[in-house]
């Protein structure tokens, strides 16, 4: 059974991290004012986000999407492959990480560059990692939902406490560089989320691209595209192939009653939220 690959306090996947590299992005990463990040805790909706922006950059033209595997279109910042693709990038980039606040590049905040931050009710959160980290090697396995909730609880979860990660993000929440959506928003209204995103970088497009970017990053055209639905990782990642787009739903508020209600015990143990 895999552990975790601990730094300093979190745990991290076992494969394809390493501590150098996690350390490297902490201090060494230099952020151009052009780069655009999509920063989330794990399960919240970051590939559908990543999907999204590629699709605007492209003004809804999908070859892009459709010939270049996701995690290298937007690769990640705190994994060996990832940090490699982006320091030999030129131009504007397209990053994605799970970082937890305390360990994201120090030249992020003197530079210009923008983070879109996703947040997903952790009652979601905890089931779509329930069942997405089982299938993969990168992690321990828990046994029941019943463990993993316990080790969500008390932060022993890839990337940490969920609480501690979004306590510490939305404390940027009034930056102009930092734009906060939550996936319940995004589902409840894509369209307008697109325009909101479209603001925010500065990026025009007409209708019908709209709507190209619409089509393209729904639910079913992403479970289709085998660039996007993680259909090409790899053996030694995962034990029989992975499917990113699990349900994609989303809680209804007696859930969110529920989320909230986990919150309020976590602090009550003790924990700020
Ligand atoms: P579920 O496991 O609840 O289905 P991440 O990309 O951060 O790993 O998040 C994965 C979650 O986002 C999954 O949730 C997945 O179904 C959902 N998701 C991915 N693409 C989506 C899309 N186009 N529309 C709605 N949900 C999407």
């Amino acid at each position: 059974m895999s552990d975790y690959l601990w730094f300093e306090g979190i745990p991290f996947p076992i494969i394809k991290y390493e501590k150098e590299i996690i350390e490297k992005s902490c201090d060494k990463f230099v952020f151009r004012d052009e780069d655009i990040v999509i920063l989330t805790y794990p399960k919240s909706g970051t590939n559908w986000m990543k999907e999204i922006v590629c699709l605007i950059q492209t003004k809804g033209d999908p070859s892009w999407i459709q010939s270049v595997p996701i995690w290298d279109r937007s690769p990640w910042i705190e994994s060996q492959r990832g940090y490699q693709l982006l320091i030999n990038k030129e131009g504007p980039r397209l990053i994605s990480s799970h970082l937890p606040f305390h360990f994201f590049p120090k030249s992020f905040f003197s530079s210009k560059a923008k983070i879109i931050y996703v947040i997903r009710n952790p009652r979601d959160v905890l089931v779509s990692g329930y069942f997405f980290w089982r299938k993969t090697k990168y992690v321990k396995i828990p046994e029941s939902l019943t463990t993993y909730f316990e080790w969500f609880l008390k932060g022993n979860v890839a990337y940490g406490s969920w609480f501690e990660h979004t306590r510490a993000w939305l404390s940027m929440r009034e930056r102009d560089n930092f734009l906060l959506l939550s996936y319940e928003d995004i589902k409840k209204d894509t369209k307008s989320t697109i325009k909101k995103i479209c603001d925010f970088l500065g990026k025009k497009l007409e209708p019908n691209e709209l709507d190209m970017v619409l089509q393209y990053s729904s639910f079913q055209a992403m479970k289709e595209n085998k660039m996007s639905n993680f259909s090409l990782i790899t053996k030694d990642a995962a034990h029989n192939g992975l499917d990113i787009l699990r349900k994609g739903l989303h809680a209804s508020l007696s859930c969110w009653v529920t989320a909230q209600g986990l919150v309020f015990s976590h602090q009550q143990n003790g924990n700020k939220a």
